[in-house]
């Protein structure tokens, strides 16, 4: 039981072999320059004893049934149910016999010559359709050439793609995937290389699932036109291949002559979707033209979608605007006028108007500047000599004493000198840092009139002071001060 199973299993596989390589068609057509065979469909059940039988004729034109051996031309070889040509020729063109015991095939080979630059011949071409997305699947495969083959190339468009035994393309098909796919066999024999090419035609197809039609944009268009000038309203959908889009143009009083149907445009997107538009056009339109309302519809077995377009009537432009340009045009000229003026004004003027601008702000920068000078004539000062008098105490000298004080006995960098000319007791605002001066560094004045340079009052304010070589007696007016109780 096993043994028959295998048997058939063994005889199926023969047959379709033998099947897929022998040729059982009746009319061949062969490319010139390539390589090509014949071969005998032989069943299983022949004995290879009648083997040695099988002759192979020829008959072409006026020639009668010439009988074929290796010997009738070098570019061909017979071998058993086989007859072979390196290369086929435009020659070889004829009705081709073969005979086996009273077994009898013929065939009519047509030789065709090759296109100049293309690398396939386009009359010798499989098709193969396929739907978009769905599995494209071209292999470089035959049972006869393949293991004959040392090299095997896959084309598309001519285009070298892929390489190698058993070139194979697949993929999910986009559009971009159709074209002519060539495969070609370089087959070695006697130290040449001979090829066959094999070319499929790939047509990608869109979705043949149908969808419900949908038209594009809102469903009411308004369209502003003027009166006597054209228009063209779009009517695009995603459609199916078969739909129908129209636009309604016919109402009681039949259809408007300036009113045009274009033509339906086609166009598939990359993701196999169909667009399909119809434009209507209007020319040198009329009042009866606004009062319509222009329907498109596209419609399939799944169902349709309208939508409405009307034509408004677009504000006449110069009507309107043509004095308001005019003065608004003079507006803007006089506004620029004036703001260039102005400008020119303020250059000029400028000095005018910053000093009545300081005396319209009542400004005085003044105040703030004294309080700077004191306090950098402070930093460059050595000695700090207070004159406590009760008549000369106001707010300026409170600052000047106060940031005095501040460098000397914060930042150590000037010595205190305190002349008492009122005594202290008399003062209601008496800094409290001053009373931990050093007694040799407080001075009294305890006289009524200007006191002589040789007096022990001014050795004690000159022993004080920073030492400095005297000047001559010239200048001796400006060395000594007065001080006088007012
Ligand atoms: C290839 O297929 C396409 C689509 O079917 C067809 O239009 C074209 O004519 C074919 N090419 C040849 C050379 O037959
Ligand atoms: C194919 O065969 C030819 C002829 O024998 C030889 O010259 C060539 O190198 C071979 N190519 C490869 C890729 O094996
Ligand atoms: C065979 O095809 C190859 C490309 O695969 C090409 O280069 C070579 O010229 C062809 N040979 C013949 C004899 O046509
Ligand atoms: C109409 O509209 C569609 C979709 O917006 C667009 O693809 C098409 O090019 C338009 N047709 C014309 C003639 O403008
Ligand atoms: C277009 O559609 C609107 C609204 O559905 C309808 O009132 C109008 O009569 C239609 N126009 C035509 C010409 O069919």
């Amino acid at each position: 039981m096993r043994h028959i199973e295998l048997l058939l299993t063994l005889l199926a596989l023969m047959f379709t072999s033998t099947s897929e390589t022998c040729i059982s068609r009746h009319s061949i057509t062969a490319v010139e320059g390539e390589f090509f065979y014949l071969r005998y469909c032989s069943s299983a059940s022949e004995h290879d004893s009648e083997k040695n039988t099988i002759k192979w004729y020829k008959s072409s034109g006026s020639h009668g049934r010439i009988e074929l051996n290796s010997s009738s031309s070098p570019r061909i070889t017979l071998h058993d149910y086989v007859l072979e040509f390196w290369p086929v020729e435009l020659e070889d063109s004829g009705s081709y016999f073969f005979q086996m015991g009273n077994d009898t095939r013929k065939w009519k080979l047509n030789v065709i010559g090759r296109s100049k630059g293309s690398c396939f011949v386009e009359k010798l071409l499989t098709s193969k359709t396929v739907e978009v997305q769905k599995s494209l699947h071209i292999a470089c495969k035959h049972d006869y050439f393949q293991p004959l083959a040392n090299r095997t190339s896959l084309y598309k468009n001519c285009k070298k793609i892929n390489n190698g035994a058993n070139p194979v393309l697949q993929k999910n098909a986009e559009f971009e995937d159709q074209g002519y796919y060539t495969c070609v066999f370089s087959i070695p024999h006697n130290g040449k290389l001979f090829n066959v090419t094999k070319t499929i035609n790939v047509t990608i197809v869109g979705d043949r699932s149908k969808i419900i039609p949908v038209l594009l944009g809102p469903k009411l268009n308004r369209v502003k036109v003027e009166l006597g000038k054209d228009v063209n309203l779009n009517c695009s959908a995603l459609a199916n291949e078969k739909d129908q889009i129209y636009w309604n143009l016919w109402d009681e009083n039949g259809k408007e002559p300036n009113v045009h149907e274009e033509n339906i445009k086609k166009n598939r997107a990359l993701d196999g979707k169909l667009y399909v538009s119809r434009m209507l056009k209007i020319e040198n339109i009329n009042a009866k033209n606004l009062k319509f309302s222009y329907n498109c519809t596209v419609a399939s077995e799944g169902g349709t979608d309208t939508i409405n377009f009307v034509l408004l009537k677009k504000e006449d432009m110069a009507d309107i605007p043509g004095y308001i340009f005019t003065r608004g045009m003079i507006v803007a000229v006089l506004i620029s006028v004036v703001v260039v003026c102005l400008v020119i004004m303020g250059v000029i003027y400028r000095v005018d108007l910053a000093l009545f601008y300081r005396h319209f702000m009542r400004k005085d920068e003044t105040l703030t500047a004294i309080v700077d000078e004191i306090h950098s004539l402070i930093e460059k000062s050595r000695r700090l000599i207070i004159v406590l008098s009760k008549s000369y105490m106001s707010n300026e000298v409170r600052y000047e004493l106060e940031s005095g004080l501040h460098e000397a006995l914060v930042e150590r960098k000037i010595k205190i000198i305190l002349i008492e000319f009122t005594p202290v007791s008399d003062f209601t605002f008496f800094p409290q840092s001053l009373k931990l001066l050093k007694s040799h560094r407080v001075l009294k004045w305890n006289a009524d009139k200007p006191l002589s340079y040789n007096s022990r009052f001014w050795k004690n304010l000159l022993y004080l002071m920073p030492a400095k070589v005297v000047k001559p007696r010239g200048t001796e007016s400006e060395v000594f001060p007065v001080l006088s109780q007012s």
